[in-house]
């Protein structure tokens, strides 16, 4: 909780509440120098990687390492402990393991992913996507924050050079085995710890709705060719088309021009779909999709549809999970419907998560908690499991 204070004014968000910390942006740097200082007070050896992720090494870097770490990026208006819990975890476990005077034999690395929310630049996971080769250099450096800056210039404001991102073989070899501790996001943990089992295929598309522009009085009704209005079917449609445990949301809508006296000429709408598989999220996305363009026509309008991106499920390795959980003394295991750096890198080494019991079940808000105790009984599993693993 002490490391937390430490960045607990670094991006408080005043308008939204909560915090505001986007990949390379000014908040973010910030807390990328306050995780370098850190790593570096404590002798660990700090190397940023070709892709903007930063690595703290514990002897190494090396092969075959055990590698923690999450992300020190949010939402928009998000809360204090998706992404930071991981890192303060991680160093404090860190800690741990010396005060007890553990030497590790083989390499251990604290990593700060970047972007992990996608809440600048549209795309989560981009500093394990990069790494891993889940989306290109190129596709990844044209993404543009709502200012226009693109990811790439981020980047190289930030001392990276773009042409140099890209799948990193030498990164992800040298990962033996990743585990992320990290808030858990619902109400499935009653205990202070758990593992993760899986999580949901989701991905997020972009739909354009396409009008006419115009005067919100001397238009007549019959007249118009409203944006807003096949806009707000979808929204109606994601409710409707998520059911059995899937879920749909619209959590963002960006009308153009955006004017209270004026119709809409285009509005932007991001849905975020979620499932237990492809199958089941395609078919959700399908049905909104089909209702979109159904309200589209009825109103005169356009649609184009851009899926910005999607993961598959994730099934977190069974034996690594059951190894970790064997170390811990049985802790529950439990899936999510939250995607994290370490759903990316779970189709490349084995990769476990542990989760620290949220109370509330409240995420991605200003009122996202984890009680104290709960949170030193994660850094105490996660330095036995690293301690597990590194032995
Ligand atoms: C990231 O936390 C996500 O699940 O969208
Ligand atoms: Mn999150
Ligand atoms: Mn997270």
């Amino acid at each position: 909780m002490t490391d937390l204070a430490d960045i607990a004014d670094v991006g408080r968000d005043a308008r939204r509440g909560g915090y505001s910390r986007h990949g390379f942006d000014r908040v973010e740097l910030e807390l990328r120098a306050w995780f370098v200082e850190e790593a570096t007070r404590r002798g660990l050896d700090v190397r940023p990687d070709r892709n903007g992720n930063i690595w703290a090494w514990w002897g190494g870097p090396g092969t075959d390492a055990v590698v923690t770490g999450s992300h020190l990026d949010s939402v928009p208006g998000g809360g204090a402990f998706d992404g930071p819990l991981g890192v303060v975890s991680a160093l404090q476990a860190v800690d741990l393991l010396r005060a007890k005077g553990f030497q590790p034999s083989r390499p251990l690395a604290v990593v700060v992913f970047v972007e992990e929310e996608g809440g600048r630049f549209g795309v989560a996971c981009l500093g394990s996507r990069l790494m891993t080769g889940a989306i290109s250099a190129e596709a990844a450096c044209g993404l543009t924050d709502p200012d226009g800056v693109s990811f790439g210039e981020a980047a190289h404001r930030a001392g990276f050079d773009p042409l140099r991102m890209g799948r990193d073989d030498v990164a992800l070899a040298s990962i033996g085995r990743f585990v992320e501790l990290h808030v858990e996001q619902g109400r499935g943990l009653t205990v202070p710890v758990g593992s993760a089992s899986s999580i949901l295929a989701h991905g997020r598309w972009r739909f354009t709705f396409t009008g006419e522009g115009n005067h919100a009085g001397a238009t007549l009704i019959e007249d118009r060719r409203d944006p807003m209005l096949p806009a707000s079917q979808l929204v109606l449609a994601a409710r409707r088309a998520a059911t059995g445990g899937a879920r749909a949301t619209v959590g963002r809508i960006v009308p153009n021009p955006g004017g209270t006296n004026v119709i809409a000429s285009s509005v932007d709408v991001w849905l975020d779909a979620r499932a237990d598989d492809d199958r089941r999220t395609r078919e959700v996305v399908a049905e909104i999709t089909e209702a979109a363009r159904a309200a589209a026509v009825e109103e005169g309008c356009e649609v184009r549809v851009t899926e910005e991106s999607y993961g598959d499920t994730v099934h977190f390795d069974r034996g690594l999970a059951d190894e970790i959980s064997g170390a811990l003394g049985n802790v529950p295991s439990l899936p999510t419907g939250a995607g994290h750096d370490a759903g990316i890198l779970a189709a490349h080494v084995p990769t476990a998560m542990l989760f620290v019991r949220n109370p509330t079940g409240i995420s991605h808000a200003p009122d996202e908690f984890a009680e104290a105790d709960d949170c030193a009984a994660g850094v105490v599993a996660l330095a036995t499991t690293l301690e597990h693993l590194a032995r």
